[in-house]
C-alpha cells in the first residue's frame, strides 16, 4: 500500500509517495520552497500543486510543527500565528479532495523512527534480550526542538518538550538554548552546540528516564560531527532515516488512521 507523506518544515516542502510496509520512499520527494510569509492559504496551496501529491491517491498524512489536535493545529511556536486553530485536516481535503491526516511533524519522524530506523533495531535488540528500549524518546533538532515519546513502540501524540525550560536558563526555553537553528544563529562549533544539548537532555533524562534517545532533524547529516560529543546516562543513537522521515513518518500515519489520529 501507498500512502503521500508531506512534511512541512520552516523553509521546505516535501511532498512524497511512500510504500508503508517497508517505510521507503516509492519515488522522487518534491520540495517546494515555504512561500513567504507561511501563510494557511499559500502553504495548503503550494501543496495541492505538487505533481506528487496529484500523481498518488488515497488518504494524506500531513505533518506540521504545532500540536495537532483532531485535524486541527492548537499552537505555533516558528509559524505564522494564523494556523492556530485552523482545522488543517479540513481545509487541505477541501482543496484536494483527499481525506487528511494532520500530526505534529516530530510524532511523524518519530513514528518513522521507531518503525523502520534507529527503534526498529533497538526493538529487535530489546526483544532478543538486549539493552531495554521501551521507553524511546525522538528528538528532532531544526528551527526548533521536536520531540516524539515511545512507549513499548506506541506514540503519545504532541509532547512539546522542546518548550521545557533549563535549570539556569531564565531568557529562554530547551530549543531557544538547544535547536539547531541556535547553533547556526550563534556561529558555535559543534563541540559548543553540542553543550548546550547535553544540557537538554540531562534535564530531558532527569525527569523523564528514557531508555534511548533517537536524535536526527535537520543536523542529522551531520551526526558523525556531534553526535560522539553527547554526554547522558540514557543511550544516545543517531536517528537513521534522515532528511525523510517526517514525509515516511506522515504516510505512515496517514496509513495508521483512524488509530493515529491525534
Ligand atoms: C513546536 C513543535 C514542533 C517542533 C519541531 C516546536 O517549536 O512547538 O510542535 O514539533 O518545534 O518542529
Amino acid at each position: 500500500m501507498r500512502r503521500i507523506g508531506i512534511d512541512v518544515g520552516g523553509s521546505t516542502l516535501r511532498v512524497g509517495e511512500v510504500d508503508v510496509a517497508s517505510g521507503t520512499l516509492a519515488g522522487p520527494v518534491d520540495a517546494i520552497p515555504m512561500p513567504t510569509g507561511a501563510r494557511p492559504d499559500d502553504v495548503l496551496k503550494a501543496l495541492a500543486a505538487s505533481p506528487v501529491l496529484r500523481a498518488g491517491e488515497g488518504p494524506v498524512g500531513l505533518a506540521f510543527p504545532s500540536v495537532a489536535q483532531h485535524g486541527v493545529a492548537r499552537t505555533a511556536a516558528n509559524v505564522d500565528r494564523s494556523w492556530i486553530d485552523l482545522d488543517v485536516a479540513a481545509a487541505f481535503t477541501r482543496l484536494t479532495g483527499r481525506p487528511t491526516v494532520f500530526v505534529n511533524d516530530a510524532d511523524a519522524a518519530g513514528l518513522a523512527e521507531v518503525r523502520f530506523g534507529a527503534g526498529r533495531a533497538l526493538l529487535a535488540e530489546a526483544a532478543a534480550g538486549g539493552p531495554p528500549a521501551s521507553r524511546i524518546m525522538v528528538l528532532t533538532f531544526g528551527t526548533g526542538i521536536g520531540t516524539a515519546l515511545f512507549l513499548d513502540g506506541r506514540l503519545w501524540p504532541n509532547a512539546e518538550l522542546g518548550h521545557l525550560m533549563l535549570p539556569g536558563v531564565t531568557d529562554t526555553d530547551g530549543e531557544g538554548w538547544a535547536a539547531a537553528s541556535v547553533r547556526t544563529r550563534l556561529a558555535l562549533d559543534w563541540f559548543g552546540w553540542t553543550r548546550r544539548v547535553n544540557d537538554y537532555l540531562r534535564e530531558l533524562h532527569r525527569l523523564l528516564w528514557p531508555d534511548v534517545f533517537i536524535v536526527g532533524g535537520a543536523v542529522s547529516e551531520h551526526a558523525g560531527e556531534w553526535v560522539p560529543l553527547l554526554e547522558c546516562r540514557a543511550r544516545v543513537v543517531p536517528a537513521v532515516l534522515r532528511g525523510h522521515a517526517g514525509v515516511v513518518g506522515a504516510a505512515l500515519a496517514a496509513a495508521d488512521e483512524p488509530r493515529s489520529a491525534a
